[in-house]
């Protein structure tokens, strides 16, 4: 997602704004721009391709500027429509989806207005210019601007001869932060997080002005609002690789530590409060995208079998279309790693304004599903700075059995003991490095099959999710038993199959379709506790994973796939820990 960062004060701006940069690159982006503000004058530079490229522009002068990395929504990824975007005297730097750009546009063009980008970014820089023109005052001609406009924005705006940085923001995240050496604002915390800075969130609807005197923050009337700045000098930095090639091999290795720590931590967060939510809840809905969608399939597993409750999974992008019947006493969870997936917030808030109350499950503290949800579970997987989600998910995991077995508790009902699951995952970490051997298998794939039955089959679902979003392979995830039903037409010996068996009572019929596409010529991997499948002769190789209660089994499960996915995106010459077209965080709809 793209990825904004401005600075006025005392220093040169052009390093600040790279570095800054450089620290968003996680996010994932096609080009990337600066604009500096000299002498009363804009100078913009900008390219495709990586933040490196902006190099020749870290010597060029002015205290005050703004910065983007740009991940493509209306437009192709080019150095056209590379952010800064600049018009008449106003420059500016977008994060966001403005839905009547195209209105807009034809307004301005019959104005005779003319067009350097594809973008519905540049339709702002045309309004606040007219209205700049008008108001002779940056804020107030961005406020009016900000009017027109309807979808998601975070912009931070220049303007020739003006002193300044003015920032907006809806429903797409922006920090305000301040210190020593002048004004920042970013798209995340890590991008300006350093010991002596004090930031704030902006929420929906606000604007901020930087100046080299600070930070001010105003509501939608431009009235001044007082904000608590908490301090940014304790916020994790980026991490670096360690003795890890990229990071999404560390992050696999940090699952058990992330397990161990979210254990503890959610006990801490069942608080009495929750507690009595939780006696009174008969429905649960999950809401997520992507792996927390997943680890959301894992949770209703375990949550019916050990919990009975009722328990529905809503891919949260589909949520507010389905308009699900409103069940009384519905607690709906919202799973996100980042805290800004905008279509997780918005069924988070669609649910609340259908009387639901929110638990948000994330990784980021003072997100904004954090600050939106009624109780918060937090994860402490740490920074996950690859894109591919890894140990987060199994975060996530250890968050939602923690609740599952405190509804089980309330009820009355057994719930397995979750101790010793990170000591198990350490243990399947030591046993997974055979998958490599795998690899040449999938590299020559036509496509790839990952199977399984009950919470094996969610396992699968993200194993197939990994490979594809790193590998670029075609790749499915697919409920054992239903392979038959249509789509084993698909499989030969050029379709690769694995099949995740980790519940002995569904082993005999998940083996039933490894006895299907071994039939017709499909190479099969396993990935089991039970060595005597292990030994069976339709198996090509076998990931042998400690035991564990199969309803907590994708804890350990995944992580073989992890790897696997890992271990063949290098082979197919990708660079794991930034695939294409994608973001780390999808904070548009
Ligand atoms: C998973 O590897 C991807 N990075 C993606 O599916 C991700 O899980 C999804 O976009 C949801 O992100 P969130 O957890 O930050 O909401």
């Amino acid at each position: 997602m793209c990825g904004i960062v401005a600075y006025i004060g005392k220093k040169r701006a052009a390093p600040v704004l790279l570095d800054g940069l450089k620290k968003l690159e996680y996010r994932g982006y096609d080009c990337a721009g600066v604009a500096l503000l000299f002498d009363g004058k804009l100078e913009v530079f900008k390219r495709q391709g990586r933040v490196e490229a902006l190099e020749p522009a870290r010597t060029l002068a002015g205290n005050a500027g703004i910065g983007h990395t740009r991940w493509a929504t209306h437009g192709a990824p080019s150095e056209r429509n590379a952010h800064p975007h600049r018009y008449g005297r106003i420059c500016l730097v977008h994060n966001g989806i403005i839905e009547n750009a195209d209105a807009l546009r034809r307004e301005c063009l019959a104005r005779g207005e003319r067009f350097s980008s594809d973008t519905d970014s540049e339709v702002a820089a045309h309004l606040i210019d007219g209205l700049y023109q008008e108001e002779n005052d940056l804020l107030r001609a961005v406020r009016r601007a900000c009017g027109r406009l309807s979808g998601s924005y975070a912009f931070a705006v220049l303007c020739e001869g003006r002193e300044e940085v003015v920032c907006a923001r809806m429903r797409s995240p922006l920090i305000v932060a301040k210190g020593e050496d002048g004004a920042f604002a970013a798209s995340d915390i890590g991008a300006v997080a350093a010991p002596g800075r004090q930031g704030c969130v902006l929420e929906d609807g606000e604007f901020a002005r930087l100046t080299r005197e600070g930070a001010e923050v105003f509501d939608a009337h431009l009235h001044p609002v007082r904000r608590t700045f908490f301090s940014l000098g304790d916020e994790e930095a980026l991490p670096g690789k360690g003795e890890y090639p990229h990071f999404m091999r560390k992050e696999i290795a940090e699952a058990p530590s992330a397990i161990e720590k979210t254990l503890f931590e959610a006990e801490k967060h069942i608080n009495s409060q929750l507690c009595e939510v939780l006696c009174q809840t008969e429905y649960l809905d999950i809401v997520a995208c992507g792996t927390a969608y997943h680890s959301g399939l894992c949770f209703q597993y375990a949550a019916e079998r050990i919990a009975h409750i009722r328990t529905e999974v809503f891919s949260a992008s589909e949520y507010r279309d389905l308009q699900p019947v409103a069940m009384p006493h519905t607690l709906t969870i919202a799973v996100s790693q980042s805290g800004e997936t905008a279509d997780t917030l918005a069924a988070a808030q669609a649910a609340k304004a259908r009387g639901c109350r929110v638990l948000a499950v994330t990784n980021v503290a003072r997100s904004s599903l954090e600050r939106a949800a009624d109780f918060v579970l937090p994860t402490r997987a740490g920074r996950e700075v690859a894109v591919a989600a890894t140990k987060s998910f199994q975060a996530q995991l250890a968050a939602l059995y923690v609740l599952c077995t405190q509804l089980a508790k309330g009820r009355n009902l057994p719930a397995p003991s979750l101790a010793g699951l990170a000591v198990l995952a350490a243990e399947t970490l030591a046993r997974s490095a055979a998958v490599e051997a795998w690899v040449p298998l999938f590299c020559e794939a036509r496509s790839v099959f990952f199977l399984g039955r009950g919470a094996d089959r969610c396992a699968a679902l993200e194993g197939s999710l990994k490979l594809k979003e790193i590998s670029y392979l075609p790749s499915e995830g697919y409920a054992a038993g239903e392979l038959k039903h249509g789509t084993l037409a698909l499989v030969d010996g050029r379709t690769p199959v694995v099949a995740v068996v980790c519940d002995e009572a569904l082993a005999d019929r998940t083996m039933n379709a490894v006895h299907e596409v071994y039939a017709r010529g499909a190479p099969v991997f396993l990935v089991t506790p039970f060595e005597a499948l292990a030994r069976a002769r339709e198996v090509t190789a076998c990931a042998l994973i400690p035991r564990c209660d199969p309803a907590f089994s994708p804890m350990l499960s995944v992580i073989p796939l992890q790897l696997l996915a890992y271990h063949v995106a290098l082979a197919c010459g990708n660079d794991p820990d930034k695939p294409r077209n994608l973001a780390k965080s999808v904070t548009v709809e």
